[in-house]
């Protein structure tokens, strides 16, 4: 059950307030939620009414939070950063949009603390193989509703997910302010965004390459109809698909899951 909306923690409304104009078509005070569903569905409703682009939700913690493929995303309060922003992209640069939304929390992260995520194709930021934002871009009715959720502090999560997920918090060993990750991120979106119009995706899939190129070399499998094809990641190309080399082959690989090797 979602709790009505609140007033926006002074942590984060410090923040946002100090980047000012850099927040471009984000600077619209975010809509904040003690506990929803998921942010994802507050936002999607909001689109559905006619909502503006730029408007964005947050919530303290999410009951139903959910990744990509149908995963859960765990979402306990006061230990992450789980927003979704109202987008309504021109049709040219919407596959792209979560890549660039990949790069842009990298690069907020970085310049909000100094840590520095690789990326994982299509939509995992990562150090040491561990998880540490993901990112679900969801169409409704000529919107996009993307979704991120970025680990803060180290919480107690579940056994399944502790294994494999870390936190800003864990790897650098140190309290981080959350208002400055969040602020610098939607800066960064706001960046990659306007490039994005404006070159159709050449400066975002460079950015990805440089983050992502630590995976090239890797080995794959995924699911193409009825059996598993394996092979080596070679690159990403300028629709964003992965490039995979299988024997004498180079496949393009779009959608669906990989797995990592
Ligand atoms: C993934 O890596 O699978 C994507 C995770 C996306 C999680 C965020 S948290 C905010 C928004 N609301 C959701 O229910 N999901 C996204």
């Amino acid at each position: 059950m979602n709790r009505p909306a609140g007033a926006l923690p002074d942590d984060l409304a410090t923040a946002l307030a100090q980047a000012g104009n850099r927040l471009d078509r984000f600077s619209r005070q975010p809509l904040w939620y003690p506990e929803v569903d998921s942010t994802n569905d507050v936002a999607a409703r909001l689109a559905e009414r006619g909502a503006d682009e730029g408007v964005i939700v947050i919530a303290d913690r999410q009951t139903a939070g959910r990744g990509r493929l149908g995963r859960s995303w765990a979402s306990p309060p006061e230990a992450g950063l789980y927003v979704s922003i109202v987008l309504k992209p021109v049709p040219a640069v919407a596959s792209l949009l979560t890549m660039a939304a990949g790069v842009a929390m990298a690069d907020g992260i970085g310049a909000a603390t100094g840590l520095q995520p690789r990326l994982k194709w299509p939509n995992d930021l990562q150090v040491d193989g561990r998880k540490l934002a993901g990112i679900l871009a969801e169409a409704t009715s000529g919107y996009v509703v993307l979704g991120v959720g970025i680990n803060v502090l180290a919480a107690a999560y579940p056994p399944d997910v502790a294994i494999r997920a870390t936190s800003i918090e864990t790897e650098l060993g140190r309290q981080v302010d959350r208002g400055l990750v969040l602020a610098e991120c939607l800066a960064a979106f706001a960046v990659r965004y306007r490039e994005l119009e404006r070159d159709g995706g050449s400066g975002v899939i460079a950015a990805f390459r440089t983050r992502a190129a630590w995976s090239f070399g890797r080995r794959v499998e995924w699911d193409a109809g009825a059996r598993v094809q394996t092979g080596v990641v070679e690159n990403v190309d300028e629709e964003g698909a992965l490039l995979v080399r299988t024997g004498h082959q180079r496949v393009r690989v779009r959608s669906g899951e990989v797995r990592w090797l």
